[in-house]
């Protein structure tokens, strides 16, 4: 059996990550989606929130199943079997950084890495813009799964302010 490892922080998942995950299913018989818990890292979103968005987003796809993980990727990968890692790739600023990881992720672990490049629809999209985004008012919609767009919004109280 091959199986996958999608890792990231999803903080919030985007519909970039979940174009990811759907063709990282495609191409293994089990993914997991691993969501990286760094308490000493500022999140807009608690660990189980973005846990209970990602079991939404990948509710119809049945062997996707996601996990929460802290310290080396290539510990979890060992600890479930992992053999790839499966990551999307935006742009070539993205790309340098990617290798460099998955070639430590391989010289630590043997553990290989697959890159995906993100689909063009997705390529302008991170979490930290359609956070950012939402919380100045502006609409993401299109750009997140409505469950993530719900929540968004009840963390978003803030308008850009117009008194100037
Ligand atoms: O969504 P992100 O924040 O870009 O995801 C980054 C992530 C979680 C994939 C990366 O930071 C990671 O793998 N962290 C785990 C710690 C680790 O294994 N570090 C060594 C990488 S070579």
């Amino acid at each position: 059996m091959r199986r996958a490892v999608c890792p990231g922080s999803f903080d919030p998942m985007t519909n970039g990550h979940l174009d990811i995950i759907g063709r990282a299913a495609a191409l293994f018989d089990e993914v997991y989606v691993a969501v990286l818990v760094n308490e000493a890292k500022q999140a807009l979103f608690g660990a189980d929130e973005r846990i209970t968005m990602l079991q939404q987003a990948t509710a119809t796809m049945g062997h996707v199943r996601v996990a929460s993980f802290g310290g080396l990727l290539v510990d979890f990968c060992t600890e479930r079997s992992v053999d790839t890692i499966v990551k999307g790739v935006r742009d070539s600023g993205e790309l340098g950084y990617e290798l460099q990881m998955a070639q430590m992720n391989r010289a630590l672990s043997g553990v290989e890495t697959v890159l995906l490049p993100t689909a063009p629809q997705w390529s302008f999209v991170s979490s930290s813009l359609v956070k950012e985004v939402a919380r100045l008012g502006g609409d993401v919609e299109q750009l997140v799964p409505p469950y993530v767009l719900d929540r968004l919004r009840q963390r978003s109280p803030d308008r850009p302010d117009e008194s100037i």
